[in-house]
């Protein structure tokens, strides 16, 4: 039996509400599977719990998850209870950062039985790896002066160990796929840090042969995910590049609330962080109509980095059987609720 420890950590709004139901749907995978068990440990750490001790988490809440396969997140921030800068910076942002959660990996595949924004979609199925500790989101830099002389330096920081770290993941993913990367640059505006991100892209691309690649500048590849994203694999991008086109990316499946996202942990020292790419929605929380199916998804993108991809496999293959059979949540068009989607997931996997 292969027991995998699962930290889990809700969170706020609509966290609540579809992490257990992503829960419930990780538990019949285990069944099914038969050598498989899953053994979580809750965290209630949240904007609640921040009223409560005036922290988002615990003084040693970090060494509570080390220990932890992954980490299983749903959403963070209530601005009601605390500042968002606060609740994310004090939970999430920590996460990431202090488990070196180095490179975001963000989907964006056409699923069967939801409908595109796109006028005519051909099917896509691009994986946006993202630089997701250094770039263009750097604390370096100041304001001095005030008025008509006020000057604003922000820097953005590239280091020959985070740029190849990030493309190196990208051409080992692709060898797992269609053998295709792009990179997104923009060397022709950018002229310091883009040149020797292409640097990097060239030299890495030369020790994978096999591996077919194209650069194109973030502007022009901004709009091949409109027009032509059948044409697009695996996308890597700088930490900014790559928040843009994973928002794109969920944009053109057509809902956020369906678009999953993995926090991967390179060296092995720390656990990895799964969580969808949605927020915590205080406009729809409690009503029991959250979309669940990016926090399933979430789950399958957990499964395939545990090396379950069969399970994985077989759990999308349910999502998209049960999107086309039409029980759906209203932001993608059904009427049913978020137990009602997550019933008929599991119902759809039972039968596989
Ligand atoms: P949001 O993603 O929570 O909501 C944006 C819109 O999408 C809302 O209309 C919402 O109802 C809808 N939506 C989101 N997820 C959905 C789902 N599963 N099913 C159906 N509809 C869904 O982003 P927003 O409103 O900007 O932020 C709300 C709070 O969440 C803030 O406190 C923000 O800081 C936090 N946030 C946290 C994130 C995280 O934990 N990773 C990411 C984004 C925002
Ligand atoms: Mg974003």
């Amino acid at each position: 039996m292969k027991q995998i420890e699962l930290a889990v950590i809700a969170g706020d709004g609509i966290g609540k509400e579809v992490v257990p139901e992503a829960l419930r749907v990780l538990d019949v995978v285990a069944e099914i599977h038969g050598g498989l068990k899953f053994s979580s440990t809750y965290h209630p750490w949240s904007s609640e719990y921040y009223v409560q001790h005036g922290e988002m988490m615990p003084k040693d809440g970090l060494s509570h998850l080390t220990q932890s396969d992954a980490i299983f997140l749903g959403a963070v921030g209530d601005s009601s209870l605390v500042a968002d800068h606060i609740s994310l910076g004090g939970l999430l942002l920590k996460i990431r950062r202090e488990f070196e959660q180095v490179i975001n990996i963000r989907p964006a595949k056409q699923l069967k039985g939801i409908v595109s924004p796109l006028g005519n979609p051909q099917n896509f199925d691009i994986m946006i790896v993202r630089e997701n500790s250094e770039g263009e989101y750097s604390s370096i830099g100041g304001r001095v002066h005030s008025g008509e002389d006020e000057i604003v330096i922000q820097n953005a920081v590239f280091t020959k160990k985070g740029v190849s770290r990030v493309i190196n993941y990208a051409f080992e993913l692709a060898q797992k796929r269609s053998s295709h990367v792009t990179s997104a640059t923009k060397s022709n505006g950018i002229v310091h840090s883009m040149p020797f991100w292409d640097e990097v892209f060239k030299e890495v691309a030369g020790n994978h042969g096999d591996v077919q690649t194209n650069s194109e500048h973030i502007d022009a590849l901004s709009a091949f995910f409109i027009t032509k994203p059948q044409t697009l694999d695996v996308v890597v991008a700088s930490n900014l590049f790559g928040d843009i086109l994973s928002d794109i990316g969920a944009a053109i499946m057509g809902s956020i609330g369906i678009a999953p996202s993995g926090n991967i942990n390179l060296n092995g020292k720390y656990p990895s962080m799964f969580e969808p790419v949605h927020g915590s929605a205080p406009d729809i929380f409690g009503k029991g109509i959250a979309n669940p199916v990016g926090q399933i998804w979430t789950a399958k993108m957990m499964l395939d980095h545990l090396g379950e991809h069969e399970m994985g496999r077989i759990l999308l293959g349910a999502i998209e059987e049960s999107m086309q059979s039409g029980i759906k949540t209203t932001d993608i068009g059904g009427n049913s609720s978020t137990s009602e989607v997550t019933d008929e997931i599991i119902h759809k996997l039972r039968n596989k």
